[in-house]
């Protein structure tokens, strides 16, 4: 039976990962998946997580299975930090999933099963696996400009009349709430209630993909979209990822969370969200959940966690501006001053698809294809080697 199968091309992101793992060299520089890194290239356990760990052991009295929509408060907790007080906590429907990805998937089946001939809009460009997720869920994918043509701003005009002229009453539109991955460049409170303002009068549904909070401005400040939308939008979706703000990759945690008009309505969102589960991953893992609960139910921990989330996003931060710096120190002729304005963890260098390709092969540095830059990967030490071998790419 299998003869016949040919092999899949690598994934973009994480291929390239698994591609620089196995690299020889030395001095390699690894820029590709958004993981975080410190100064020293390791991707650290936070210790407000380890000491939630340490609670865990000793009051852990159970493996038994979650329910099919994860610990309550976890899902409650996910709740408040992804909606504030924007929504009305009984008129969500909320459910564990494992990573952002699986809340994503839970979305799209869902909009899938109930609203089949619902295309999902996506930015040009978006992550790449957003386009993935949704058409392996049967859905139709649809995409919109984003960014000008220098790569360099929002195209919020062009976006908006693709909207007006083609989107369609039952629509969803996949919006990255800060952090756009992959070029950092996020609408400001003003576009944002452009957006949805626009999208409510077209009765489209946001899908909010919520990946970064905390890792743009601050989590209360990361939360403007969310803010917004809501004005506008009293049904929208939310697919929220804990595996960066919390450092919890591996773990896999993240939330779906479905913001709807009544209290029944959730109840009966909910029941369909658990059968979307259900026959997906039957329930979701409990150890990642159970530590982000206990850190956000622990005031003592909370403001720990607050500070290792800005530790974070602060190196990030400094790492772009060192980078920017050291660019102008090479006499490179490329101004690289308009990275100052992107947020998170990415940015777009404006490399091209061969100047990428030269610097994998021939410098060992890795980015993925489109040239998107992962920031986090800087550091102090690879900083100069970094900066003089794009600048030779800019060259050439
Ligand atoms: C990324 O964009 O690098 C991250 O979201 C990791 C991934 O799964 O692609």
């Amino acid at each position: 039976m299998f003869e016949t199968i040919t092999a899949a091309p690598p994934d973009p992101i994480l291929g390239l990962n698994e591609a620089f793992l196995k690299d020889p060299r030395l001095d390699k520089i690894n820029l590709t998946s958004g993981v975080y890194r410190d100064e020293q290239g390791r991707t650290p356990i936070l210790k407000t997580v380890k000491k939630a760990e340490e609670k865990l052991l000793s009051s852990e009295t159970s493996k038994g299975y979650l329910g099919i929509d994860g610990l309550e408060e976890f899902d409650q907790a996910a709740a408040r930090l992804c909606l504030g007080n924007d929504v009305p906590a009984s008129q969500v429907a909320a459910v564990q999933t494992p990573g952002g990805t699986g809340a994503l998937r839970v979305a799209a089946d869902f909009l899938g099963t109930h609203f089949g001939a619902a295309r999902v809009w996506c930015s040009n460009p978006t992550w790449p696996n957003h386009i993935g997720v949704f058409q392996s869920a049967g859905l139709e994918t649809k995409s919109h400009p984003y960014l000008s043509s220098d790569k360099t701003s929002l195209d919020l005009a062009g976006m908006l009349d693709l909207i007006e002229r083609e989107g369609r009453a039952g629509d969803a539109i996949c919006l990255h709430a800060c952090c756009h991955n992959p070029s950092g460049i996020d609408p400001t409170e003003q576009q944002w209630s452009e957006i949805a303002e626009l999208t409510a009068q077209r009765g489209m549904l946001p899908l909010v993909d919520f990946a970064y909070q905390g890792f743009g401005s601050g989590l209360e400040e990361d939360r403007v979209a969310i803010t917004q939308i809501a004005k506008q939008h009293s049904e929208f979706l939310v697919c929220s990822s804990y595996s960066k703000n919390f450092g919890l990759y591996s773990e896999r945690v993240g939330a779906m969370l479905a913001v709807v008009n009544s209290p029944s309505i959730a109840e009966r969102v909910l029941s369909q969200l658990k059968q979307a589960v259900r026959v997906n991953y039957s329930n979701p893992p409990r150890h990642g959940a159970a530590i982000v609960a206990t850190i956000l139910a622990d005031a003592g921990l909370r403001a720990q966690w607050l500070d290792e989330l800005a530790e974070m996003r602060n190196r990030i931060h400094k790492m772009r501006s060192s980078f920017v710096q050291g660019m102008k120190t090479t006499g490179c002729s490329v101004d690289f001053s308009f990275l100052m304005g992107q947020k998170g963890m990415f940015s777009f260098s404006g490399l091209n698809p061969m100047q990428v390709d030269w610097l994998r092969t021939q410098k060992g540095i890795y980015m993925v294809g489109s040239g998107r830059i992962n920031v986090a990967g800087i550091t102090q030490e690879n900083l100069p080697t970094l900066c003089n071998c794009v600048a030779e790419a800019l060259r050439m």
